[in-house]
């Protein structure tokens, strides 16, 4: 199937499913055949209108984090793991931000894995809990597996924690430093094998 399938069909899921609420979709972008993916969360305010995954204060450290590692972009595929920004109206009455729920967790989990078999690469980063327990299990914790090599079947995963984690916790700056060095060292003595 093609990407664009994918989407197509996707959308029309959503839009089934969602009937009249007019959920704006945000997909993965990037190097469809990329050998390392990379998942999130759900995209926030700044990648709902632009339509593009981390492109916010988050992606932003991504970024920074990516170049100190000699990747960017363009070799990767970043994808969330819930396509819609999840909200709600804060007490002054705000649309901001929530975590996606555990139903809207399962209902786009068969999409994510569709999506992964898809780009088939040799490796799934995880960034933070949200895309670790959906596909490692809800027992799953970053604080305990981050930065080592797990699978899921046949799919290496390498969890690390969430770019914005970094922006609440500036004390996990290090061990994020640490974990994507750690990553890119493992890929540059496997990649020509892999
Ligand atoms: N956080 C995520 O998890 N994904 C995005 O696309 C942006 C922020």
């Amino acid at each position: 199937m093609s990407m664009e399938r994918f989407r197509a069909e996707l959308k029309a899921f959503v839009d089934g499913l969602y009937e009249g609420e007019k959920k704006v979709l945000v997909y993965g972008e990037g190097d469809v055949g990329a050998r390392v993916m990379m998942i999130g969360e759900a995209p926030g305010a700044q990648e709902t209108l632009l339509g593009r995954p981390f492109v916010g204060k988050a992606g932003k450290n991504l970024d920074e984090f990516l170049e100190l590692a000699g990747m960017d972009r363009g070799q990767l595929y970043v994808t969330n793991t819930v396509k819609f920004r999840p909200t709600k109206r804060s007490a002054a009455g705000r649309v901001v931000n929530r975590p996606p729920t555990q139903e809207e967790i399962r209902l786009f989990l068969p999409w994510l894995l569709r999506e992964i078999d898809l780009v088939d690469p040799v490796c799934v980063i995880t960034l933070g809990n949200v895309p670790l327990k959906a596909l490692m299990g809800r027992g799953a914790v970053i604080g305990d597996v981050h930065g080592t090599f797990a699978y899921r079947e046949e799919r290496r995963v390498y969890p690390m924690y969430h770019p914005a984690s970094v922006i609440y916790n500036p004390a996990l700056k290090a061990v994020y430093r640490d974990d994507i060095l750690r990553f890119t060292q493992w890929w540059r003595e496997n990649s020509a094998k892999t």
